[in-house]
C-alpha cells in the first residue's frame, strides 16, 4: 500500500525520536521555540490567539511564522469559504466526498479508517491547509441526534480504534487533525448552551476513551473544545477537560480551538486551557491584554498557549502559497478510497428470502423513492463537501443494470421535505411538487399511484427510505426516528402490488423499521455513503461483491427504548440553534458585541447523564430490552464459521485465536467482534463490552488463522470513589460473534 510505505518512511525519518510517545514528539522543537517567544510581543502573540479570517489564525508574520489555516472536515475538504461561510466561488476547490462518520464507522476497519484520514490529509495539503477540524467522534448518544451521520459509534472502542487510524492517516499525510468536539456533544439541542451533567466513570468509560486514544496513540495535535458546558463549564473553559484530563493526565502536547462562536469568556478561557478564539476576538484580543497589563493573568500562560501553537506550526509544513490550489482537491486516488470505504461499509440487515443479490432472471427493476436520487453531500447546516461529483444509487444501479441488461424505471414515491433556510421569510419561487411541507406530511396519492404502477410491472421493486439532510443536521436534532413523509404508506403499497421488495435505507442515523419491516424481505442500510456511494450499493445489490459492513449502533425498535428516553433524561425544548442564531443576528444587523451579550444571556437547560455507562447495546443488553437490530448486526452473502477459541495471557495483553471460515463459494469479509462479559463483578458493569474486533478477507472455501488482541489495562473502570482507573482481578468469559447479538464461540478465563 502505497501510504503504509509512506507511513514506514515516516518511521524510519521518525526513529530518531522512535523512543518519544506520540505527543513528545510536537516538543522537539521547544528550544527554538522559546527563543522565539522570547523575542515576541505581548500584542504578537495574542494575534495568535484569535481567528484572523473565519478559517484561518495568524503566524508571527515579523519572524517569518506563517498563518495557521483550518478547514473543516471530517468528510470532504469544505469548498473555500469568506466571511460568515460565504462561498468564494472558487473552480479548483471541488472536493472527495468520503463516506460519512457512520458509514465509515460501519467499516469497522482501521485500515479504511487510515486511508480516510490519509486522502482527507492529502486533499488538505492541496489546499493548502494545515488542519482538518475532525474526525469528529463523540459518542451517538441518541438516535435522534443531528451529528450522528458525522459521528463513528455508541461504542468508545470502535470509535477510539477508528479514531487512531484516522488521526494518523491525515498527520501522515502531512495535515494536523483537530479532534471534534471535546467532549460530550452528543445533541445539538441547545448544543451552544446545554450544561451535561455526567459522572467522572461515565465520561472516562464511554464519551472520553476515543479521544483519550486519538491523542495518546494517534498523536493528535489539535484538540476543538466542544460548544456546550460539562459539570457547570462551557467547554472552552472547562480547566478539568482542558488542563487536567488532556494536558497533565494524557500528555497532549498540542493546541486548542474553540468551536466557531464557542469562546465565552476572556480569563475563563485564558485559565481554562483554550488556546485559540474561534471565530472573533472579544475575548482573545485586546482583552487578553488588558488582563496581561493589569496583572489579572500571568503572560507564561500566554506564552503557554503560543508554544502550543507553535509546536503544531513546526510539526506542520506550511504549504508554499504557489504550490496551494493549482490543482483540482479531489484526485483519483483520493476518490477511489472514498469508493472502497463505501464497498466495505454497506450493511444488508436483512435477507429474509434470499432476494437479494438480484437474481439473475430479474429482467427489470422498479426503482422506488427520492431518496435514490437525493445527493447527500451538501445540504442542511453545517460542513458539507463541494464534492467533484456523486454517483446518486439510482445511477449506480442504472449503470450496472445497463451491463447486466436489466432494465429500470424509477418514480420518486414520496415527497421529500427540505428545511427553509429563510430564517421566517417565506421562501420565494414556485412550489416544488416533490417538496413537503412538513415531515409528517402522508403520501401524496398521484406520487403513490404512480409508483405502485411501476412495481406493479416490474420482476423487482427497490424501495429507497430513509432521511435526508435536511432532516439529519448539524444545529438540530430529529424530533422522532420516524421514515418522514409517507414513506410507511409507499412500501407497504408496493409490496401489495408486488412482494420481490428490498428496502434500502439512505440515512445517517437509525430510524424506526417497526411498520416498513413486514413489507421489506431485505432490507439494507446504505448510508451517506460518498462520491461513489451510489456505484457500491449496486454492486453489492447486484452481487459482485458481498455485503460487509455491520452497524456501529443499535437500531431500537422504538425511539422511547432508548436509554435516554426510558430514562426522560433527553428533554426537546430546544431553544433556537447557537449557530444558526449567529447567522441570524448577523443578518438582522447585530453587532458582533450584541450577538456575544445575546448569546451570554442564554438559557443554560442541563441535560442529565443518568443512564451512565449504559449507552447504546450496553443499556439494551443489560436491561433486557429487545432491539430491531443489534449493534454489530450485518449479514453476508455467505455464511461464516468460527472455531474454537485459545486464549493467550501475556504480560499486559489477551490473545485470542480461531479459525474463522467463509462457507459460501464467493470472496467475503467477515468482521469479528470480541466481548467481554465480567463474571461475578463487585462493580455495576454492562452484560458485555467490545474490546476488539478485525475484519477478514476469506476467498469462497478458505479457513484463515485470526488471532485478537486487546491490552489488560481496557478491563480496568473508573472508580469515582478513588477518582482512578481500577482493575478488578476475577473471572471473565470472552465471546466472539459476528454481532453482539450473534455470539458462536466463548471461553473462560482470569486476570
Ligand atoms: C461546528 C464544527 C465546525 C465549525 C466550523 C461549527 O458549527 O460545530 O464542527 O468545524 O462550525 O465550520
Amino acid at each position: 500500500m502505497k501510504q503504509y510505505l509512506y507511513s514506514a518512511a515516516l518511521l524510519i525519518l521518525a526513529a530518531g525520536c522512535a523512543s518519544l510517545s506520540p505527543q513528545d514528539r510536537l516538543t522537539v522543537n521547544d528550544k527554538k521555540i522559546n527563543k522565539i517567544i522570547a523575542q515576541m510581543t505581548l500584542e504578537e502573540k495574542v494575534e495568535m490567539l484569535h481567528s484572523k479570517t473565519n478559517m484561518s489564525s495568524e503566524g508571527v508574520p515579523r519572524l517569518g511564522i506563517q498563518d495557521i489555516k483550518y478547514t473543516d472536515g471530517p468528510f470532504g475538504i469544505r469548498e473555500e469559504n469568506g466571511d460568515g461561510f460565504r462561498s468564494l466561488g472558487w473552480t479548483l476547490d471541488s472536493a472527495t466526498y468520503f463516506p460519512t462518520g457512520s458509514a465509515l464507522a460501519a467499516t469497522w476497519s482501521k485500515e479504511m479508517a487510515y486511508k480516510n484520514g490519509w486522502a482527507m490529509g492529502k486533499e488538505g495539503r492541496l489546499r493548502g491547509k494545515d488542519i482538518i477540524l475532525g474526525p469528529a467522534i463523540n459518542i451517538q448518544r441518541l438516535p435522534v441526534g443531528g451529528r450522528t451521520y458525522e459521528y463513528l459509534s455508541e461504542d468508545p472502542v470502535l470509535s477510539a480504534r477508528l479514531s487512531v487510524e484516522y488521526t494518523k492517516g491525515s498527520q501522515d499525510a502531512g495535515t494536523a487533525v483537530c479532534l471534534k468536539h471535546y467532549a460530550l456533544n452528543n445533541q445539538e439541542t441547545d448544543r451552544g448552551s446545554v450544561d451535561v451533567i455526567a459522572d467522572e466513570r461515565t465520561m472516562r468509560e464511554i464519551y472520553l476513551k476515543p479521544f483519550e486514544a486519538a491523542v495518546k496513540e494517534g498523536g493528535a495535535m489539535c484538540v476543538m473544545p466542544a460548544y456546550n458546558k460539562v459539570n457547570g463549564f462551557y467547554c472552552s473553559e472547562n480547566a478539568h477537560l482542558n488542563n487536567e484530563i488532556l494536558r497533565d493526565e494524557w500528555g497532549f502536547k498540542g493546541m486548542t480551538v474553540s468551536d466557531w462562536g464557542g469562546t465565552h469568556s476572556t480569563m475563563g478561557a485564558a485559565l481554562g486551557g483554550l488556546c485559540v478564539q474561534m471565530t472573533g476576538d472579544n475575548y482573545f484580543g485586546q482583552a487578553l491584554i488588558d488582563s496581561v497589563r493589569n496583572g489579572a493573568l500571568d503572560e507564561a500562560v500566554v506564552d503557554a498557549k503560543v508554544r502550543e501553537i507553535l509546536r503544531l506550526r513546526f510539526a506542520i509544513d506550511p504549504v508554499p502559497e504557489d504550490v496551494a490550489n493549482t490543482i483540482m482537491t479531489s484526485q483519483p486516488e483520493t476518490q477511489k478510497i472514498a469508493y472502497e470505504i463505501a464497498q466495505k461499509s454497506i450493511v444488508l440487515l436483512k435477507n429474509e428470502v434470499g432476494n437479494l443479490p438480484i437474481a439473475k432472471d430479474v429482467k427489470k427493476i422498479a426503482v422506488i423513492g427520492q431518496n435514490a436520487v437525493l445527493t447527500t453531500a451538501a445540504g442542511g447546516i453545517g460542513a458539507g463537501v463541494k464534492t467533484l461529483y456523486e454517483i446518486s444509487p439510482l445511477e449506480g444501479i442504472q449503470a450496472r443494470a445497463e451491463k447486466a441488461g436489466v432494465e429500470v424505471v424509477y418514480a420518486p414515491g414520496y415527497k421529500n421535505y427540505q428545511m427553509r433556510m429563510g430564517w421566517g421569510r417565506p421562501s420565494a419561487g414556485p412550489v416544488n411538487p416533490l417538496v413537503a411541507n412538513s415531515i409528517d406530511e402522508p403520501a401524496d396519492p398521484a406520487l403513490l399511484a404512480e409508483a405502485v404502477a411501476l412495481a406493479k410491472d416490474a420482476d423487482m421493486v427497490i424501495f429507497f427510505g430513509g432521511t435526508n439532510k435536511s432532516i439529519e443536521t448539524e444545529g438540530s436534532d430529529r424530533k422522532n426516528i420516524d421514515l418522514p413523509c409517507g414513506q410507511n404508506e409507499v412500501i407497504k403499497a408496493l409490496y401489495e402490488a408486488n412482494p420481490n421488495v428490498a428496502t434500502v435505507l439512505i440515512s445517517g442515523g437509525p430510524t424506526d423499521l417497526r411498520f416498513l419491516e413486514p413489507y421489506s424481505p431485505s432490507i439494507v442500510q446504505g448510508w451517506w455513503n460518498g462520491l461513489e456511494g451510489g456505484t457500491a450499493l449496486a454492486e453489492v445489490l447486484f452481487g459482485d461483491i458481498a455485503p460487509s459492513g455491520k452497524l456501529p449502533f443499535t437500531f431500537p425498535k422504538k425511539l422511547e427504548d432508548s436509554p435516554a428516553y426510558a430514562l426522560g433524561n433527553f428533554g426537546q425544548n430546544a431553544s433556537e440553534d447557537l449557530f444558526t442564531l449567529m447567522y441570524r443576528l448577523d443578518a438582522t444587523g447585530y453587532t458582533r458585541e450584541q450577538i456575544q451579550e445575546y448569546i451570554a444571556n442564554l438559557p443554560a437547560p442541563e441535560s442529565h447523564y443518568t443512564e451512565g455507562i449504559f449507552v447504546g447495546y450496553r443499556w439494551f443488553e443489560t436491561k433486557e430490552v429487545p432491539v430491531m437490530y443489534a449493534f454489530g448486526h450485518g449479514l453476508s452473502y455467505v455464511d461464516f464459521e468460527y472455531g474454537p477459541l485459545t486464549c493467550k495471557h501475556k504480560k499486559d495483553k489477551f490473545y485470542v485465536t480461531f479459525e474463522l471460515k467463509n462457507l459460501g463459494d464467493m470472496e467475503a469479509d467477515e468482521v469479528a467482534q470480541l466481548y467481554v462479559k465480567r463474571i461475578d463483578s463487585a462493580v455495576e458493569r454492562p452484560l458485555k463490552e467490545l474490546e476488539a474486533f478485525d475484519r477478514i478477507t476469506l476467498k469462497g472455501g478458505e479457513t484463515k488463522k485470526v488471532t485478537l488482541e486487546f491490552p489488560v489495562s481496557e478491563l480496568a473502570h473508573w472508580d469515582n470513589e478513588t477518582n482512578e482507573w481500577v482493575l478488578e482481578h476475577g473471572k471473565l468469559e470472552i465471546l466472539v460473534g459476528s454481532a453482539s447479538n450473534d455470539i458462536r464461540q466463548t471461553i473462560a478465563t482470569e486476570i
